[in-house]
């Protein structure tokens, strides 16, 4: 399966993406990942995309387009993957489906997350991430435990520079104004699927399954 999934800032994209990649055996790619292993890398891709993360923007897209290329050139995922985070306007959509079609072999489904402003905005102050095994969490809906330590390996957790209530307005702005058009984008060609991307993460998975399965 060759899946993309879109969704709001803290629509539970991240989360989400490593059960279904993990359902469905293929890799997760997520460009947000990608970007950020750079910038505490230290690579000069990572330099080159900071400034754009720490402000709440996009990526130039040649520098994004070409980092998405190499990636799915890579072996495993010749046979299917799930992109988190990439196509995120039509410029991107429209590259990928040229490598996509110079490969021979179309997306199978797109998969839209839907949840409210209101919800996002509560997801992403919230959000904590491990530094050592990359975990994502959230302070209040995964439990006070969580608060400082991760529940999966006890590595101290940080909150990502973009969090902050600035920057996360912008990225809201930022995927209305860019990202958002991707839907009629995806509709019109007939590989849209929508579910409700609130309650519980169990539910919002076994949603984005039973969604799924028909495209496997
Ligand atoms: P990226 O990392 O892709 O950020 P994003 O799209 O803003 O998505 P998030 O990671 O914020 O949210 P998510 O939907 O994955 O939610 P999560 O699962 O963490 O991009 C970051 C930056 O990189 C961009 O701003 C840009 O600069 C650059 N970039 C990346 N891709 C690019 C591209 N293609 N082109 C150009 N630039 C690019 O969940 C959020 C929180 O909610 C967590 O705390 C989680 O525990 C909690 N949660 C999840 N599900 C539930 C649930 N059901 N109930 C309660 N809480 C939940
Ligand atoms: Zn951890």
């Amino acid at each position: 399966m060759r899946l993309v999934l879109v969704g709001p800032p803290g629509a539970g994209k991240g989360t989400q993406a490593e059960f279904i990649a993990a359902h469905f055996g293929i890799p997760k790619i997520s460009t947000g990942d990608i970007f950020r292993a750079n910038v505490s890398g230290g690579t000069e891709l990572g330099q080159r995309a900071k400034k754009y993360m720490d402000a709440g923007d996009l990526v130039p897209d040649e520098v994004t387009n070409a980092m998405v290329r190499d990636r799915l050139a890579e072996p495993d995922a010749v046979d299917g993957f799930l992109l988190d985070g990439f196509p995120r306007n039509v410029a991107q959509a429209e590259v990928l489906s040229d490598i996509l079609a110079e490969i021979g072999s179309p997306l199978s489904v797109v998969l839209d997350l839907e949840v409210d402003f209101e919800e996002v905005v509560k997801r992403l102050s919230g959000r904590r991430t491990c530094k050592q095994c990359g975990h994502v969490l959230h302070v209040d809906y995964d439990g006070p435990r969580s608060e400082s330590t991760c529940d999966r390996c006890g590595g101290e957790l940080y909150q990502r520079d973009d969090d902050k209530p600035e920057t996360v307005r912008h990225r809201l702005d930022v995927y209305a104004e860019q990202t958002a058009p991707l839907i009629d984008f995806y509709r019109e060609r007939g590989t849209l699927e929508a579910i409700d991307a609130l309650g519980a993460v169990e539910d919002v998975t076994e949603r984005a399954i039973g969604a799924l399965t028909p495209f496997a």
